[in-house]
């Protein structure tokens, strides 16, 4: 897949104000294309783009979007389809932790939403024109997570299944076109993400497994999506845990990660929302946000 090198085209970032999706969007400048950000936190995309147009002389324009409203997802594959989109990296997401029994159910269903529904509806949105013009790239970031059913991230893991069963079959549906999907499945990245889902405590309680750098992983699913590459998995940890979450009969993988995997997210969360395991009706396993990121959201939204 050469069609992105030759000639920079418009790159489409989702969840670019954070995390992979802003690594992936320096990455992107870095090669030159123009780039359209998608987020909510609209400041934080402005403050990218004043940054990648000193740096690297490229065209940046913002797009404030939910991805969990779909008149908003709706709006923006409307944008998608109006415009010549050489790579548009599928990219936003969030998990919850704890059990999905005494979850929010609104924000459950906003996890299918952001990371099924609008996922699912921009890659489509973006697909047609891509065909037509017989170039284009789609960049998935799905999760080593969807490679197995996790207790105390159900619907997260049931919805990266989702993704990371879509990119591929995409992949290979799009052999011959000139068009690429490829699936980006990292396991665990330094970014916001605990934090969003209130485990952010996690990675001091795992630095014994292999935590990668954003910018590590979003150079390495450049370069994949460059070579038209079905999957990448940075990292021969990320690799590790995808191949044990495919090939690990489940009756030896669930009671694993009850006794390894639930006490860590348990611990994980905000002193405050630490509950015990497993929950019983009196308590809520439900973690929120950190204060910090609560107070940055609702800022914003302010
Ligand atoms: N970090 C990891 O360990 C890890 C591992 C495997 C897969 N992933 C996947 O990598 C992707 C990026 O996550 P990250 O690690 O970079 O986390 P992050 O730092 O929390 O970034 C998440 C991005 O998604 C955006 N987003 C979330 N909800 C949104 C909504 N309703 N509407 C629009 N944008 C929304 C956020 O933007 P706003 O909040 O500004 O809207 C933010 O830019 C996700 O799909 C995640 O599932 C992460």
């Amino acid at each position: 897949m050469s069609s992105t090198s030759a000639a920079p085209g418009l790159a489409v970032v989702t969840g670019a104000s954070s995390g992979i999706g802003r690594a992936l969007a320096r990455g992107l400048a870095a090669r030159g294309h123009p780039l359209l950000l998608v987020a909510r936190r609209w400041q934080r995309l402005e403050a990218l783009a004043v940054e990648l147009r000193a740096r690297h002389r490229v065209d940046v324009e913002v797009w404030p979007c939910d991805l969990a409203d779909g008149e908003q997802v709706a709006r923006l594959g409307e944008e998608l389809r109006s415009r010549h989109v050489a790579v548009f990296c599928n990219n936003a997401g969030f998990t919850t932790c704890g059990a999905v029994s005494e979850a929010d159910p609104a924000r459950e269903a906003e996890a299918v939403a952001v990371n099924v529904t609008a996922v699912h509806g921009l890659a489509l949105a973006a697909l047609p024109g891509m065909l037509q013009r017989g170039r284009g790239a789609i960049l998935v970031t799905g999760s080593a997570a969807g490679e197995q059913p996790v207790p105390s991230a159900a619907t997260y893991a049931a919805t990266k299944a989702f993704v990371n069963a879509f990119a591929q079959a995409l992949s290979v549906e799009l052999r011959g076109t000139n068009v690429t999907c490829t699936l980006l499945a990292p396991g665990p990245v330094r970014t916001e993400f605990f934090a969003v889902g209130g485990v952010g405590r996690m990675e001091a309680l795992t630095r014994w497994f292999s935590w990668q750098a954003p910018e590590r992983v979003a150079e390495d699913a450049l370069r994949a999506m460059e070579r038209g590459r079905r999957i990448v998995i940075p990292g021969p940890a990320a690799k590790l845990q995808a191949f044990a979450g495919r090939h690990t009969p489940r009756a030896l993988l669930f009671p694993l990660l009850r006794a390894v995997f639930l006490p860590i997210v348990r611990f994980s969360g905000a002193r405050s929302h630490v509950r015990a395991w497993p929950p019983s009706p009196a308590t809520s396993s439900r973690f929120v946000a950190s204060e910090r990121e609560v107070d940055d959201q609702a800022s914003l939204r302010g």
